[in-house]
């Protein structure tokens, strides 16, 4: 029988237009048949608060839920003056803790970004790869996605039209399934 596998994608952007979740939709494309993708809505989630832990507000009982179901996940920041925005961070800080199971230690994760900026987000993923570190996540090291100019590199559809990012976006999922693929061997 086949193995079938979940991949959950965040972002920290709460926008409806999100080019980081457009993004997120372009890398889900690349998942192989066996694979399940579920998006992450972070919206809901309190700002995180310890003395919150004593009863757990439902919405981050179904994060934590849905964060445990995952066999990998992708990431796409946007940036925010130069780091990862106050949304990811609130939601990653949720799921770190020890006592909701620490649903994301080991587990693959790719990461990938999208600005209007020249710069990628190159600062922003440097700060999260920072976080997955400390979260005891498994990386996928290279090659690195930083899309600059992204509003200039989507169709009217949110398809990915820049062949060079496609490109990267294919090898970054080629060894990210892989990798998800072998932690569950
Ligand atoms: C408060 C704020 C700070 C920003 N800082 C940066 C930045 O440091 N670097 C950058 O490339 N873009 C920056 N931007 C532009 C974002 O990359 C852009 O708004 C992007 O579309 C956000 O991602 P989204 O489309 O997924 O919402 C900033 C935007 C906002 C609202």
């Amino acid at each position: 029988m086949t193995q079938s596998y979940h991949i959950v994608g965040l972002t920290g952007s709460l926008r409806k237009a999100s080019m980081n979740k457009t993004l997120l939709k372009n890398a889900a494309l690349f998942l192989p048949e066996n694979f399940t993708y579920t998006y992450a809505d972070l919206g809901e989630l309190p700002l995180y608060n310890q003395d919150l832990e004593e009863d757990l507000p439902e919405s981050v009982k179904q994060f934590a839920e849905l964060c445990s179901s995952a066999d990998g996940f992708l990431i796409s920041t946007p940036e925010f003056n130069g780091l990862i925005t106050g949304v990811l961070k609130n939601a990653l800080d949720w799921v770190s803790r020890k006592n909701i199971g620490a649903p994301l230690a080991t587990k693959p994760v790719a990461i990938m970004g999208a600005t209007t900026g020249p710069g990628g987000t190159a600062r922003a993923q440097t700060n999260l790869r920072q976080l997955i570190f400390a979260l005891d996540m498994d990386p996928v090291n290279r090659p690195e996605l930083k899309l600059s100019q992204a509003h200039m590199k989507f169709d009217d559809e949110g398809r990915l039209s820049d062949f060079a990012t496609l490109q990267v976006l294919q090898q970054l999922m080629d060894k990210f399934v892989h990798k998800v693929e072998r932690s569950k061997e």
